[in-house]
Formats: C-alpha cells, sequence, structure tokens
C-alpha cells in the first residue's frame, strides 16, 4: 500500500474550517487505503514565537482534533514531530543541498517575512519549507494531502528529493501532491478574497472547529456576500456566496448544482441560516470528542509517545540510508 503523509501546525488551540475541510477530511478517507502518517509539527511552530505554556497545550489540543476527527491512532502513526528527532536531522543535510535562491522564491515566505519586517523574521522561517521536504522525506511517502497554499512546498520536496537522488544514488521516493481541487482553498468570510488562515488579522472570518455552535452561526450570519441577489457559483463575480456554497456541499453531501437549484428563489439569509446548521452539526461531534480526550492528557500523552517509537523506527532507517550515502561514519 502507498504510503501517505500530512501534518498541521500547532499554531492555535483550534482548527479552522479551511484545515478540516482541506487537510483532516482527506486524510480521514485516505488513511482507509493507504498506510498513513500524521503529524503536529510542532518544530515548524517554533518558526515564529511561541508561548511555551501555550504550545504544549496547542500540540495537545491538535493531536486530539485529529483523533476526533477520524484519525485512527492504532491505525495510522499520529506523532508529534519534535518527539523524532530525524526530522531534524535530515533537514540539515536537506538545507546543505537547497540553493538560497530558491529557498528566496518560496511565495508563503516572502508573504510571511514581509508582514513581520526582515529583523523579526528567523532564520528557522526561511528554512521552514526544507524541514517540509525532509517530513515527507522520511517516510517514503507517495502521497502528501493538503491545500493549495503547500503546493509549492511540495514543488520544492520534489526538486530536493531528484537532486539527492542524481547526486548520491537513489534515496528517496519522489512524492505527490494530493489536492481536492474544488475544496483546496477555503476562503476567509469576511474576506472572500483572501484564504481562511489561523493567523487572520480579524477573528470574525474564520470559523473554528472548537468554538461554541452560537458563535459559528454568528460569523456564518454575517459573513460578506454581494449587492446581488443570486444564489449561484461564481468565484470571481460572487467570492464570498461561493465559498458558502462549497462548505455547504462538503458537509451536506449535495453538490452545488443541487444547491443552486434548491435555492432558486431564496435569499442570501436563508443560504446563510442552512451554512450553519450544516457546520455546527458536523462540528458538534468532533468538538464534544475532542473535549473528552482533553480531560485526560496523560492517556494522549503515552498514545503520542507510544506512536513516536512506531514513526521513529521508519524515519531512522530512512536516515541511515542517506546519512551512509553522504559519507557519514556509521553511528553505531
Ligand atoms: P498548516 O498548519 O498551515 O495547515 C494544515 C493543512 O490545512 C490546509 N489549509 C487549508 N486548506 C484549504 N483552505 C484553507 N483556507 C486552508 N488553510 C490551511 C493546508 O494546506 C494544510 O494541508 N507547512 C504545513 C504543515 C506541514 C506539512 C508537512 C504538511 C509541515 N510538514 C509535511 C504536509 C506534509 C502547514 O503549515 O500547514
Amino acid at each position: 500500500t502507498p504510503r501517505l503523509f500530512s501534518g498541521m501546525q500547532p499554531s492555535a488551540d483550534s482548527l479552522q474550517v479551511g484545515n478540516y475541510i482541506g487537510a483532516l477530511l482527506q486524510w480521514r478517507q485516505m488513511q482507509q487505503t493507504h498506510d498513513a502518517v500524521f503529524c503536529v509539527v510542532d518544530l515548524h511552530a517554533i518558526t515564529i514565537p511561541q508561548d511555551p505554556a501555550l504550545l504544549r497545550q496547542q500540540t495537545r489540543r491538535t493531536a486530539a482534533q485529529y483523533i476526533a476527527g477520524g484519525i485512527d491512532p492504532e491505525h495510522s502513526v499520529l506523532f508529534v514531530q519534535s518527539q523524532v528527532p530525524a526530522h531534524a536531522e535530515l533537514a540539515w543535510v536537506l538545507n546543505t543541498i537547497t540553493g538560497f535562491g530558491e529557498a528566496s522564491r518560496m511565495t508563503q515566505f516572502k508573504d510571511k517575512s514581509a508582514k513581520q519586517g526582515s529583523d523579526a523574521t528567523s532564520v528557522g522561517l526561511f528554512t521552514y519549507p526544507v524541514l517540509m521536504a525532509a517530513d515527507i522525506l522520511l517516510y517514503d511517502t507517495a502521497l502528501v494531502p493538503v491545500g493549495e497554499d503547500q503546493r509549492q512546498h511540495i514543488e520544492l520536496t520534489r526538486d530536493l528529493a531528484s537532486r539527492f537522488n542524481s547526486r548520491f544514488g537513489d534515496t528517496f521516493v519522489i512524492p505527490k501532491p494530493q489536492i481536492q481541487k474544488a475544496t483546496a482553498k477555503i476562503y476567509d468570510l469576511q474576506n472572500p478574497e483572501a484564504k481562511m488562515s489561523k493567523s487572520a488579522a480579524s477573528d470574525a472570518g474564520v470559523l473554528w472547529l472548537l468554538d461554541e455552535p452560537s458563535k459559528t452561526a454568528k460569523k456564518i450570519k454575517s459573513a460578506v456576500t454581494d449587492a446581488d441577489r443570486e444564489i449561484h457559483f461564481d468565484r470571481a463575480a460572487k467570492p464570498g456566496i461561493s465559498n458558502l456554497l462549497t462548505i455547504h456541499s462538503v458537509f451536506s453531501g449535495t453538490s452545488i448544482g443541487d444547491l443552486e437549484a434548491q435555492f432558486e428563489g431564496k435569499g442570501y439569509g436563508d443560504l446563510k441560516k442552512e451554512v450553519a446548521d450544516v457546520v455546527t452539526e458536523e462540528f458538534a461531534p468532533v468538538r464534544a470528542r475532542t473535549l473528552e480526550l482533553l480531560d485526560d492528557p496523560t492517556e494522549l500523552d503515552r498514545m503520542l509517545t507510544k506512536n513516536a517509537e512506531r514513526a521513529s523506527g521508519m524515519a531512522e532507517a530512512t536516515l541511515a540510508r542517506v546519512y551512509d550515502r553522504i559519507g557519514f561514519l556509521p553511528r553505531s
């Protein structure tokens, strides 16, 4: 069975609906047919400043949401990145074959560093995509299910893998991105031209998996739409309505075409009310299960360390192969 690898940053207490639709829903489905490895990428999270106590809490909460969202930690591997040292070790090696210009062209880095200014931007943020390449390549990954915003990072991963292979001999599997066209980008409710993001300047456009249902419903009812009255999908002319239709369609299982027919002659208020219903219905059991899992952090931590051992076994084998190819002495 082909290997699957993916991860999320523990950069907030809750996932937002873009993470849930763009990534977690795919993960849940694909773990049935693939040998799946899922990571909470805390090494990535510290590329911007994090409060230590909050980071620890967010890491547990992110793992709990993976499980509550349907990832089975007995079947798939579900672990925390910093508990498997091979990630940082392979990242170092890959840093040495990454061009400075190549890394400078990463658009996420350019966006984030432009916001922060160059003195506030860490070198860690600059090499963030190289660490991501290490994550993926350590597990002989064939497929990486992600949202659209990660496409360029996976392109870089493929380039680095091929470069290493041609310089040192066949070592890495070349991975492919798995991006679901219709749901690869969920937009901010207040600014439907921009992707929904955990780090959005305003909270009003972000739907959090763990929010109170009443809060979620309120945000959906205040979503930005347009001056027209027609409910139909048109990404360019009606970004707000198109985003709401996408979210409805994913959770209700109704096609966009059927939704357009269903809402013919109805108003934006009717659409928003239904979207609020399907979203809160979807979130309710996941939220309840997450809170239940967080009631017993000791058990959660035990599950994570056990899974880190499983991941280490896989990752160490790849790292040993890499070290040998480069010409490092054997470790033992
Ligand atoms: P992160 O934590 O920003 O996001 C986690 C996943 O959610 C997807 N996503 C979205 N999908 C659709 N619409 C949105 N608005 C939206 N926002 C986020 C992301 O595409 C991602 O799949 N660099 C990664 C984490 C990472 C990783 C990896 C992923 C580290 N190593 C190895 C895959 C493989 C990131 O910051 O994701």
